[in-house]
């Protein structure tokens, strides 16, 4: 089939990387003209394990093709992905800016029968405003009889460090459609171009469009609220002397609870929780709702953020003026490079403006984190900050060690080196790494998340 996919950042080229290689010829829309440059000579503008190769096979086969221009973009696909951002605005809504921006080019250049899928992350009642936008322009243009089109909701349910596996192998394919003529024969294309994944069983949910927009919102909300519960409970867990992993064993081996997200840590990040839990919240507040329980969540994990910080400081001061910090980890989590709401930046933040100096780093995201880091610390507070070139590097002089992102690599370290290295052998491990017996044996003062015990 012929695609295009609008917009293409990290779901946008998942999207499209992963549909060409499934043998549909795919075109890449993007404003950024430096992306599609880089694109176009081979280069990858984010860090997903297997997105280059599956790339670069595709646009050797001759199946992708990255391009700024906007007509032919429209021309190309009888379906159409909106895959842009949806920022959170001031409000704490989503800003709907590029959707519908994405949608009025459509409609400035589009003929026959389209498919218009929202791909992006969006509130309840989105669909009817793409569609507005959409016909505002076929009837400025005088064409609204000609041209016909359906809106489909397909939200995504990747996660970044994961995203070729997640989308190649979905758990639940999750497609809103209208129930007129032209709705079924969106729903029909959809059915074709994602037969593929449903070969071996049924994967599709299908629903109305308000529905599946605010399914995606629901997933991202239950998940970040299970983050929240099991932060508040290690806190607590903190203060009785309780160890929260082996109560993570305990409720999670119970079929209905199950064993994912119940990891107790240093905060979620990312480009999507912080932005849909606060964007369900307001779209509860315009129809006179409180959602109390997000706001909890969304409250305990702003909290949450500052915990690893506070142990240090409860452990060596209020004024860390003339201590240094190793931080570990910068990224969101591992596996990407991706700094968007990053616990490590809050930690950061806290260690300087307690007076400390830091050495960082990451596997994969030191070029990211210099970019941001610039944007979130002063000149003065920059020069405090020195980037390492890797994590044994962090370690000369530092008064202790703090964990931030779980990366593999940071998982089996040399005890002995990092104790020769630190002026005081304690380490504030943000992503409960270790085992708290083993550290004691090892000689190391370990401070986890919920595991005082
Ligand atoms: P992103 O910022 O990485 O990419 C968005 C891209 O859209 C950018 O390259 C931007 O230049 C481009 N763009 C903006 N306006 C455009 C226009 N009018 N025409 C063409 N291109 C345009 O964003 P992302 O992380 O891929 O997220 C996109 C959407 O998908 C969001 O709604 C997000 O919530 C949702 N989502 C993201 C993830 C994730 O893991 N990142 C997962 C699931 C869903
Ligand atoms: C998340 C969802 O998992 C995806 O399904 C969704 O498509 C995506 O948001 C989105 O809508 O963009 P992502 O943000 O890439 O994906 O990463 P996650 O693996 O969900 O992690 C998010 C944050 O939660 C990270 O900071 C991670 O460290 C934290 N986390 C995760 C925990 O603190 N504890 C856990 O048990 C799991």
């Amino acid at each position: 089939m012929k695609i295009t996919i609008i917009g293409t950042g990290y779901v946008g080229l998942v999207t499209g990387a992963c549909l060409a290689e499934l043998g549909n010829d795919v075109f890449c829309l993007d404003v950024d003209q430096r992306k599609i440059d880089l694109l176009n000579s081979g280069g990858i503008p984010i860090h997903e394990p297997g997105l280059e190769e599956v790339v670069a096979r595709n646009r050797a086969a001759g199946r992708i093709q990255f391009s700024t221009d906007v007509a032919a973009s429209v021309a190309h696909g009888e379906v159409q992905f909106i895959a842009v951002g949806t920022p959170p605005d001031e409000d704490g809504s989503a800003d709907l800016q590029y959707v519908l921006a994405a949608a009025r080019n459509i409609g400035q250049h589009m003929t026959g029968f389209k498919v218009i899928v929202d791909k992006s992350t969006v509130p309840v009642g989105t669909g009817d405003r793409v569609r507005a936008a959409l016909q505002d322009e076929l009837t400025a243009r005088g064409v609204a009889g000609q041209a016909s089109f359906s809106v489909v909701s397909n939200p995504e349910f990747l996660k970044e460090g994961a995203a070729v596996e997640d989308f190649m192998r979905p758990d639940r394919i999750v497609i809103g459609h209208d129930s007129t003529a032209d709705g079924h024969k969106a729903a029909a294309l959809m059915k074709k171009l994602y037969a593929p994944f449903n070969r071996n069983h049924e994967r599709t949910f299908w629903m109305d469009v308000r529905s599946a927009e605010f399914t995606k919102y629901a997933a991202n909300s239950m998940l970040a609220t299970r983050i929240s519960f099991m932060n508040e409970l290690a806190n607590l867990a903190d203060r009785v002397g309780v160890d929260i992993e082996a109560v993570r064993h305990g409720i999670g081996s119970d079929p209905r609870i199950g064993h994912s997200f119940l990891y107790a840590g240093a905060g979620y990040g990312g480009s999507c929780f912080p932005k849909d839990v606060q964007a369900l919240e307001r779209t509860a507040r315009q129809y006179d709702q409180d959602l109390l329980i997000l706001r909890a969540v969304e409250a305990v994990n702003d909290k949450q953020k500052l915990v690893l910080g506070q142990k240090v400081i409860k452990r060596f001061g209020e004024d860390l003026s003339g201590q240094h910090f190793a931080i570990w980890g910068l990224a969101f989590k591992p596996n990407t490079d991706d700094m968007r709401e990053a616990p490590s930046r809050v930690l950061v933040r806290q260690l300087l403006d307690a007076g400390a100096t830091v050495a960082v780093y990451d596997p994969v995201a030191m070029a990211e984190a210099k970019r941001v880091l610039a944007l979130d610390l002063s000149p003065a507070e920059l020069a405090r900050v020195r980037f390492a070139d890797s994590a044994t590097d962090t370690l000369g002089g530092a008064t202790a060690l703090v964990i931030v992102t779980e990366w593999k690599a940071f998982r089996s370290p040399d005890f002995d080196k990092i104790k020769a290295a630190l002026r005081h052998a304690v380490i504030f491990d943000g992503r409960n790494l270790f085992e708290p017996q083993v550290m004691a044996e090892a000689g190391v003062e370990y401070h986890g998340i919920g595991r005082s015990i």
